[in-house]
């Protein structure tokens, strides 16, 4: 075998492939941005489910590439092995080839081998294949490109040999190949055993590649339906050929990781092990890939859907760090050795390594503070129990939830205490948790999939609404859903929502039919009208004609205006706070644009004024705005801003606002804007808040929008002058002296209201009965809680140095008793606090308070009378 470098093996596979007619295209980012059905990346063929679905319209018949995936939710979730095995991870590299109805099963199989065999030099006697039970056709061609002997062409069910990427989407039965690296004496003995042989429990024979006949989608009623064509969808774990090739027997021992793990090694001072104590290096190495290409793509740690698996694999990193003895952020300081060792194959880890770090040091530090709030949250919850009793599911699921402890690590704390976790119930909670997370990703619309359309013709649509909003057009094919229609159309002026850009609306006319389209969605490259019928039917016939397509010009015109809003702020944001500023998400409607970015602390009133000064002063100067289409890589080179992790095609659009050679903003967009700043009319910024760690976000308001702001504005500012009847420049001076003057006016009530209660008091406060030397007052009534607080205080502030008063009242249903003791009274031993609570027990009530007035409150009022009836026993004991 060739001893080879990982950027060896990978360069050597795409090779290989390029040989062989395929095209290579870049990996998509680790977040799919286009899939509502997928919450991460999870396999190489995911950026390539239109076109197994039909959908091809850059007419690609053979590609490769390495694709970037995490296995960390949904049907295909690795977390909770990571770094308990040496061949699992959350985020690994998949190199695979494909074939869009060009080669099968033949090429795929004889191709695979001559790789491994004759490129790679594999021993044929390590390697075992595997195919769909009832795939004769695969087997035999196994059997003559390989001549492996019969027994080593095994065949499996579903479970193993028939992949699907989701509950719904293109599927197909599959052939595996698994390579043996025990030792080939036993192999024979081994295989007696079906847990210890292939597809079996054990890490002796890894699955190093997978080969999928895509032939099938999956309907969501759970049918298999044929796909227009035969493709070939193939996957092989880049980490497990690496450690193969590279004569290790831990995926953690190749060049991928060992740079990684000495540098976690160096820092904590913790030497790496190949054993169990080696687990926190290797579960450290393993997430911070996942979570630094996630970041670089554009997830960002939060409560909710993605965001809330990257939170939980960064704190479970973070807690195995602190089992090296880390208090600190520590996975943060990793990102510089990642971006080293991986930069030259995924530019955009290097491009955004500070960024990276940025965040996830934010979040160590935010995951910090949890635990030890976890730990007293731990003490209080187990406060409670006694030794042997279960700590309930639903709180060690909060501990899980919201103070981000494992239920292992609950368990070991609950051990120290003599205490169990109960786990069913945990698990309980867990799935309920899933099961939400799961209904919120289906919310997204999935226009994807074949199910019930109806289609016209194969052709793709041509967008025309750069320049124009009506048009002549027919439709390629559409199909109804609970009374709305999904349209694709062939020429389009209709925008569909991209880049944070809303979809367009509009209608849709061919004769006595009228749709009203609501919104534009795209689909992976597949842009989708979804409509109403407002006149007439919608059947095969009707639909079949000529349409006139019109957008709403009006609504479109203010998207525009704050489309290149955007820009103009992005640009200023630059200027004013530095070039660190990266775009990070953004919104633009009609009413409002949104743009969130990279920065670290709320911007001051001067900075976000100055921004707004800068993108105005743009505004006035009537900036033209001009659109080059290029290459992307030229685009890139002239300096024009892009997102990264964003999947531009091979042309771009560049938005470029300024003249020529000196422009004042140059994007990479393909959203639609104003031929002209000063179309824009002006900018107003109508909010700067935090999103998420590291991450700003700024609102504004453009044309129309601000007019409406501006005069909402001005309207109430006359609405208070005629109140106040004052001048503008008056009105904050008369406000604050309203303000004083209330609050005089208050405490002069307070004052008037004590002297009432006082005096209503001196007529509570007669005829005492003397016990042992103190005035005793047991009194009881019937009236609101609030009257009764004002009466108490005027109690408290007539009461004599040795009295004690015990009054009770039934106001609002409930209960209470109040009990107030003078200072000469406390010096003989009687405490508010004490007398109030034993007293309260006859009528099970609870309180307590200070040694001069105390309170308790009771369910039970009716045995509020004998309660107080005590009073007098309770002073002669204790002076007694
Ligand atoms: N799509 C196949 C897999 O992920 C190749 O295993």
């Amino acid at each position: 075998m060739p001893t080879m470098t990982s950027a060896q093996v990978r360069e050597s596979f795409i090779k290989f492939f390029e040989s062989k007619g395929h095209l290579f295209v870049r990996s998509s980012p680790v977040v799919p941005h286009d899939d509502p059905t997928l919450m991460f990346t999870n396999a190489g063929m995911n950026q390539f489910k239109a076109i197994f679905l039909g959908d091809n319209p850059k007419g690609w018949k053979r590609v490769c590439n390495s694709q970037k995936c995490l296995r960390v939710s949904g049907k295909h979730n690795d977390l909770d092995v990571v770094g308990r095995d040496n061949y699992h991870h959350t985020f690994f590299e998949m190199l695979g080839n494909w074939s869009f109805g060009d080669y099968y099963k033949k090429e795929a199989i004889a191709w695979a081998w001559e790789l491994l065999t004759e490129v790679w030099k594999l021993p044929k006697e390590r390697l075992f294949a595997t195919v769909y039970k009832d795939d004769d056709e695969a087997w035999q061609i196994w059997k003559d490109v390989s001549g492996l002997p019969d027994d080593r062409i095994m065949r499996f069910d579903a479970h193993s040999n028939f992949w699907e990427m989701g509950d719904t989407g293109p599927c197909g039965p599959c052939s595996e190949i698994h390579y043996d690296r025990g030792d080939l004496a036993t192999q024979a003995e081994t295989f007696k055993d079906p847990i210890k042989g292939v597809n079996g429990e054990n890490d002796r024979y890894i699955e190093i590649w997978n080969n999928v006949f895509m032939q099938y989608e999956r309907l969501s009623n759970g049918e298999l339906v044929p796909l227009k064509a035969k493709n070939v969808d193939t996957g092989m774990g880049f980490e497990r050929i690496c450690a193969i090739l590279q004569g290790k027997t831990s995926n953690y021992d190749t060049d991928v990781f060992t740079p990684i793990i000495s540098k976690v090694a160096e820092l904590s001072g913790v030497p790496y092990k190949d054993n169990e104590d080696g687990t926190p290096h290797r579960v450290i190495a393993d997430h911070l890939r996942a979570l630094s290409f996630a970041i670089a793509d554009g997830a960002l740690p939060s409560n909710e859907g993605r965001g809330y698996v990257l939170r939980r694999i960064l704190r479970r990193a973070s807690r195995f760090a602190r089992l090296l003895g880390q208090k600190k952020p520590f996975i943060c300081k990793l990102v510089q050795v990642l971006a080293d060792t991986m930069g030259d194959a995924f530019p955009e880890i290097r491009e955004r390594k500070d960024f990276v770090a940025s965040v996830i040091k934010s979040e160590e530090e935010s995951f910090i503070r949890t635990l030890d709030a976890g730990l007293e949250r731990f003490a209080v919850i187990s406060s409670d129990l006694k030794k042997g009793e279960k700590i309930p599911g639903d709180k060690v699921f909060l501990l899980y939830d919201t103070y981000g402890f494992p239920p292992d690590l609950t368990g070991i704390l609950a051990e120290e205490k003599g205490l169990l976790i109960d786990e069913e119930g945990y698990e309980k909670c867990m799935e309920e948790q899933k099961a939400r997370a799961r209904a919120n990703m289906k919310q997204g619309i999935n226009t994807m999939g074949t199910e019930g359309w109806t289609q016209y013709s194969e052709a793709s649509t041509n967008f025309v609404g750069y320049d124009i909003s009506v048009c002549e057009t027919k439709v390629v094919r559409f199909r109804e859903d609970k009374g709305i229609l999904s349209i694709v159309l062939e020429t389009s002026p209709f925008y569909a929502e991209m880049g944070g850009q809303v979809g367009d609306k509009g209608t849709l006319v061919s004769g006595d039919l009228e749709i009203d389209v609501f919104d534009t969605v795209k689909v992976n490259d597949t842009a989708i009208c979804r409509g109403k019928v407002k006149k007439g039917v919608a059947n095969e016939k009707t639909m079949s004609g000529e349409f006139c397509a019109t957008v709403d010009d009006a609504r479109r015109a203010d998207i525009r205006k704050n489309h290149s809003a955007t820009h103009l702020i992005q640009a200023a944001l630059r200027s004013v706070l530095g070039t660190h500023v990266q775009q990070q998400g953004s919104f633009v409607s009609n009413e409002l644009l949104r743009f969130d970015f990279s920065h670290f602390n709320a911007m001051t009133e001067e900075e976000i004024q100055k921004v707004e000064d800068i993108v105005n002063e743009k505004v006035m100067a009537c900036l033209p705005v001009n659109t080059d289409v290029m290459d992307v890589d030229e685009a890139k080179a002239s300096g024009a801003m892009a997102l990264f992790g964003e999947k531009y095609g091979e042309k771009v659009r560049v938005v470029k606002m300024g003249e020529s050679g000196a422009e004042f903003s140059k994007e990479l967009c393909g959203g639609l804007h104003v031929k002209n700043t000063g179309n824009i009319g002006m900018v107003k910024i109508i909010s700067e808040s935090s999103v998420s760690s590291g991450v700003r976000r700024i609102e504004a308001v453009t044309g129309r929008g601000a007019l409406t702001l501006l005069r909402a504005g001005t309207q109430i500012l006359s609405a208070i002058r005629e109140q106040l009847r004052c001048k503008d420049a008056e009105v904050l001076n008369r406000l604050q002296q309203t303000f004083a003057k209330t609050q005089n006016l208050e405490k002069s009530l307070q004052s008037v209201q004590l002297e009432l209660a006082t005096l209503a008091a001196a007529d509570l406060l007669q005829g005492a009965v003397n016990v042992l030397g103190v005035n005793l007052y047991v009194r009881e009534m019937s009236i609101e809680d609030a009257k009764f607080k004002t009466l108490m205080d005027g109690v408290q502030n007539k009461l004599d140095v040795d009295s004690v008063a015990v009054i009770a009242n039934k106001g609002n249903g409930n209960g209470s008793i109040v009990v107030m003791v003078g200072k000469n009274a406390q010096a003989k031993g009687i405490k508010a606090g004490d007398m109030v609570r034993d007293l309260a027990k006859v009528c099970n009530g609870k309180g307590g308070g200070r040694p001069d007035r105390a309170q308790a409150g009771t369910r039970e009022p009716e045995k509020i009378s004998a309660a107080i009836s005590n009073a007098n026993n309770w002073i002669r004991e204790k002076l007694g």
